[in-house]
C-alpha cells in the first residue's frame, strides 16, 4: 500500500463519518447516523443533525483510527467537507478538522461534498476512467455531473430544482402513512404492485422543459401528483392502491433519472456512467439503471452502499487524490459553505 495516510471528515446532513485511507486503499470508514433521531419529524431536522455531530464525533474518530489501526500522529493530512449540505452541520467537521490539523502539524483540504461522492468509486479497486458522468441521488442531493477529472475539472450538468429525488421519497411516503426514511419503505411497498398502473408525470421531460433543463430534475410536481390520486380514493371511499401507487411512484422517479443521466452520456459521448448517494439503495433503480445501460452501450458503476451513502472515507480519498496530484493545502480561513459550487 502506498500513497498518503488521510484521514477524512463529512458533517454535510445527518451522518457523522470518519474515513481512513492510505492512497486509494480503504483502512477505515465509520460511521454514525442521526437518522433514528430525526423520524419522527419525517426528514432531517438542522439543529438535531449539528448537535448529534458534535456527540458522534469523538467517538466516530476513535472508532475509525482503531479500525485502521493507526495513531493521529501517523496521519499524513486531515480532509473535511465544507459543503455543499446544512451549515451548522458542515460547522461541527470543519470546526473539529481544523483542530485536529493545527494541533497536529498537518496539512487541510476542505472538499466539495459531491466531488467526494464521485472520489468514493476510487476505494472500489477498479480504476475509475474518465471522462464519466456521475449521478448522485441522496435525500439532499439530485445531481449529474461530467467528470473529465476528479481533482480538477469536474462540471455540474444539472441538478433538482426543488425537491431531492430521495426526499421525494420521504415524502409520498408520509402520504402513504409510510415512515422515515421513506426509500426503503416506498421499495417494500412497491412489491407485487404495477409501476405502470398509473402514469405519473416525468419532471422536466416535455420538449418544451428540455430546452432549459436539459439535465434538471424536478420531483414536486410528481409528488402532488401522488398526494392528489391518493386523497380522491380517500374521497371516494375507496381503498388506496398503496403497492401500485408505489410501484408508479418509484417508476416515475427511476425512468426521469436514467433517461437523464443517459441522455447526457449520449449527447456529449461519454460511454460511462457511476452512480452514487443514498437513493442507489433502491432496488428498481438499480435494475433499470443496469438494463438500460447495457442496451446503451455505457458502462455503469455502482459502488457498495456503504460508499454510496455519506461517508468519511469519500473525503479521505478525494484528500489523497489533491495530495498526489499536487493540489496545495487549503488554508485555515475557510469557513462551512451550504451552497458550495462543484
Ligand atoms: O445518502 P443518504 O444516506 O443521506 C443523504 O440524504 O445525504 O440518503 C438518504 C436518502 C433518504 O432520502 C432515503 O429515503 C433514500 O436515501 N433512500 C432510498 C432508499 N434507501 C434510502 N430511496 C429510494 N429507495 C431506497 N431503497
Ligand atoms: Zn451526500
Amino acid at each position: 500500500m502506498t500513497g498518503p495516510l488521510v484521514l477524512g471528515i463529512e458533517t454535510s446532513c445527518d451522518e457523522t463519518g470518519v474515513g481512513i485511507v492510505r492512497g486509494d486503499a480503504l483502512l477505515a470508514n465509520t460511521i454514525a447516523s442521526s437518522m433514528e433521531e430525526h423520524a419522527r419529524y419525517g426528514g432531517v431536522v438542522p439543529e438535531i443533525a449539528a448537535r448529534a455531530h458534535l456527540e458522534a464525533m469523538g467517538p466516530t474518530l476513535t472508532a475509525a483510527l482503531a479500525e485502521a489501526g493507526v495513531a493521529l500522529d501517523d496521519l499524513d493530512a486531515i480532509a473535511v467537507t465544507s459543503g455543499p449540505g446544512l451549515a451548522g452541520a458542515l460547522m461541527v467537521g470543519v470546526g473539529a478538522a481544523k483542530a485536529l490539523a493545527v494541533a497536529l502539524g498537518k496539512p487541510l483540504y476542505a472538499v466539495n461534498h459531491l466531488v467526494g461522492h464521485v472520489g468514493a468509486d476510487i476505494l472500489t479497486g477498479d480504476e475509475l476512467h474518465y471522462p464519466t458522468v456521475a449521478l448522485l441521488v441522496s435525500g439532499g442531493h439530485t445531481s449529474l455531473l461530467l467528470v473529465r477529472d476528479l481533482v480538477s475539472d469536474v462540471e455540474l450538468l444539472g441538478e433538482t430544482i426543488d425537491d431531492a429525488a430521495g426526499e421525494a421519497f420521504d415524502k409520498v411516503a408520509r402520504i402513504l402513512g409510510l415512515p422515515y426514511p421513506g426509500g426503503p419503505e416506498i421499495d417494500r411497498a412497491a412489491l407485487g404492485g404495477d409501476p405502470a398502473a398509473i402514469r405519473f408525470p416525468r419532471g422536466l421531460s416535455l420538449p418544451k422543459d428540455l430546452e432549459k433543463h436539459r439535465y434538471d430534475f424536478s420531483f414536486s410536481g410528481l409528488k402532488t401528483a401522488v398526494a392528489r390520486h391518493v386523497e380522491k380514493h380517500r374521497d371516494e371511499g375507496s381503498d388506496v392502491p398503496v403497492a401500485d401507487v408505489a410501484a408508479s411512484f418509484r417508476e416515475a422517479v427511476v425512468d426521469v433519472l436514467v433517461t437523464k443521466a443517459l441522455a447526457a452520456c449520449a449527447d456529449l459521448g461519454v460511454p460511462r456512467l457511476l452512480l452514487g448517494g443514498g437513493v442507489i439503495a433502491n432496488a428498481r433503480l438499480r435494475e433499470v439503471a443496469t438494463l438500460r445501460c447495457a442496451e446503451a452501450g455505457v458502462a455503469l458503476r455502482i459502488p457498495p452502499l456503504s460508499l454510496c451513502t455519506d461517508n468519511g472515507a469519500m473525503i479521505a480519498a478525494l484528500g489523497a487524490q489533491l495530495i498526489m496530484a499536487g493540489s496545495a493545502p487549503s488554508t485555515l480561513d475557510f469557513g462551512a459553505d451550504s451552497t458550495l459550487p462543484v
